[in-house]
């Protein structure tokens, strides 16, 4: 089982749509083992986008991230992470399969609505910037044994 870090972003919350992606994540069969609402401060931004530190678009996408609260969670499943990637589509909503969350709900990559892990190490580096280990629940779930063998 692999545990992900994903975020709905500003747009998403003041869009309404926090609802709607949610139960996408649901009804593929991953448990939701953490969330929170949250106002994200400019050191968190900046560490969560570290990487793109020095690239054109990594000021606006910390000034986004921090201009209304986002969703933080942490979802678990069977290869949790690239099958959330599978759910969210491409990071550029005008590439993304018309059938994801980006492809159905956004028009453009400065307004992208969610954000996922790209790997199992990012996931872990994202997981642990937005929430303490006891804020993460382990719990077995009806239904799970109907997922898999
Ligand atoms: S990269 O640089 O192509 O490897 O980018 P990637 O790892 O896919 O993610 C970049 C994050 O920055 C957000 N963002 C943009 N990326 C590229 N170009 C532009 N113009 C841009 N504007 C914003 C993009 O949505 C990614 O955010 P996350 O939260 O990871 O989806």
């Amino acid at each position: 089982m692999e545990r992900t870090f994903i975020m709905l972003k500003p747009d998403a919350v003041q869009r309404g749509l926090v609802g709607e992606v949610i139960a996408r994540f649901e009804k593929k069969g991953l448990k939701l083992v953490g969330m929170k609402l949250i106002q994200v401060d400019r050191a968190l931004a900046e560490a969560h986008y570290a990487e793109h530190r020095g690239k054109g678009f990594f000021e606006p996408t910390v000034n986004y991230i921090m201009s209304s609260p986002v969703v933080a969670m942490v979802w678990q499943g069977k290869n949790g992470v690239a099958l959330a990637r599978e759910l969210m589509g491409a990071t550029n909503p005008a590439n993304a399969n018309p059938g994801s969350i980006r492809g159905m709900y956004g028009m453009d990559i400065s307004r992208n609505i969610i954000h996922g892990s790209d790997s199992v190490t990012s996931a872990e580096r994202e997981i642990a910037l937005y929430f303490k280990p006891e804020d993460l629940v382990d719990y077995q779930k009806v239904g799970d044994e109907w997922l898999s063998e």
